[in-house]
């Protein structure tokens, strides 16, 4: 989680106007993970390479995610995000009212499964299996050729990739998947993705 993401914007200009509102509830709020600029430039690009399909998202936070991910999807594009808080889900469903492409869910990161098979799924909020819950399970939840995104590790130098001085299973689960293609991208030189690509 990004202690930091909210800040991260203090000093950005030239936002997508949905991001710039979305940012602006954050802070309101006083929610202080949204994620940063560069995995949501990320997330835009990701957005943009789904066409006519489904993006789905666990943690909504405040909608900043969220926020890029519609900056960058197209018009038929549907997009499911799912937030536990109920007070982060009404900030981030009144940030979308006006796009209806968008659904933000109150409740449980499963419930998400609904809206299976995604075209791109966001864990951000559940389901990444960092921490004592497993993982999901990418056959049940992407589309064949569907990505997966994670974020907010530390990028690697060693090979397995560790966490506290022991080998990083959460990373390794997505990394070594034998169903999922995996690269570890670094958005900033401090910190690092997981984007996968289910091949069946
Ligand atoms: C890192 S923040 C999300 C930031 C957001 N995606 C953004 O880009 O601004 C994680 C969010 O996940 C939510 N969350 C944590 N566990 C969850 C669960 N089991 N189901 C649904 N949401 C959950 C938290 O309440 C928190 O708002």
């Amino acid at each position: 989680m990004t202690d930091s993401g909210t800040a991260a914007y203090d000093h950005c200009a030239d936002l997508p106007p949905l991001v710039a509102t979305a940012v602006r509830a954050a802070r309101q709020a006083g929610f202080t993970h949204s994620c940063r600029p560069e995995q949501g430039q990320l997330l835009r690009t990701l957005a943009g390479g789904v066409g006519a399909g489904v993006i789905g998202e666990t943690g909504t936070g405040c909608g900043v995610g969220l926020a890029w991910l519609v900056s960058g999807a197209r018009p038929d594009v549907r997009i499911v995000s799912v937030e536990r808080d109920p007070k982060r889900a009404g900030i981030a469903a009144a940030v979308f009212a006006d796009e209806p492409r968008v659904e933000v869910l109150t409740g449980d990161w499963r419930e998400l499964a609904g809206s299976a098979p995604f075209d791109l799924l966001v864990l951000d909020g559940g389901g990444q299996g960092k921490g004592a819950e497993p993982p999901l399970e990418p056959a049940d939840w992407l589309r064949l050729g569907g990505v997966v995104v994670l974020d907010d590790f530390a990028p690697m130098t060693t090979w397995p990739p560790v966490h506290e001085g022991r080998p990083d299973d959460a990373r390794l689960y997505w990394l070594d998947h034998p169903r999922l293609r995996a690269a570890e991208v670094k958005v900033t030189p401090s910190a690092a993705s997981v984007v996968a690509t289910f091949v069946g």
